[in-house]
């Protein structure tokens, strides 16, 4: 049976200023997702805070977000089947150094906070995360 997703997937700072994002999505495309709607901007910290709520209680929640909304960043929804694991699988671990060759962290991410790509990893999380960019 088909399972046609839709994930929410976030070029990040490190990324869009050694201008990959052309590069990035053409892996994207080529494998098979299509980039329904996208956006370039630069969030507020505290936009960046509520984004990663998820996260607020871990050791690293500051930092994190102060790198997000440190720089433009491209937020797109892409749409394949299974696209939320899919997509994780093809950005590989969260730290590049632990990512499988072939993935997008490991081909352009320098460290576990430069990791230059965010996907959506489960079903009710790409829901949010895209409504917290594309409502409306
Ligand atoms: P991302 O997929 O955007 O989701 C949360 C981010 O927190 C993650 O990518 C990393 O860039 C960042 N991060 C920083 N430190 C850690 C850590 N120790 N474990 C997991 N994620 C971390």
């Amino acid at each position: 049976m088909s399972n046609i997703e839709q994930t929410l997937s976030i070029i990040k700072p490190d990324a869009v200023e050694r201008n990959l994002e052309e590069q990035i999505k053409t892996i994207f495309k080529d494998n098979g997702f299509v980039i329904l709607k996208e956006k370039k901007l630069k969030l507020e910290k505290n936009e960046a805070e509520q984004f990663y709520k998820v996260h607020e209680t871990k050791p690293f929640y500051n930092d994190l977000c102060e790198y997000l909304s440190s720089g433009t960043i491209i937020v797109m929804v892409l749409e394949r089947e299974n696209a939320i694991k899919y997509n994780r699988d093809l950005m590989g671990a969260t730290d590049p150094n632990k990512a499988k060759d072939g993935t997008i962290r490991k081909l352009f991410g320098k460290s576990i906070d430069k990791n230059s790509v965010h996907g959506s990893d489960s079903p009710e999380n790409a829901k949010t995360e895209i409504d917290f960019f594309f409502k409306n």
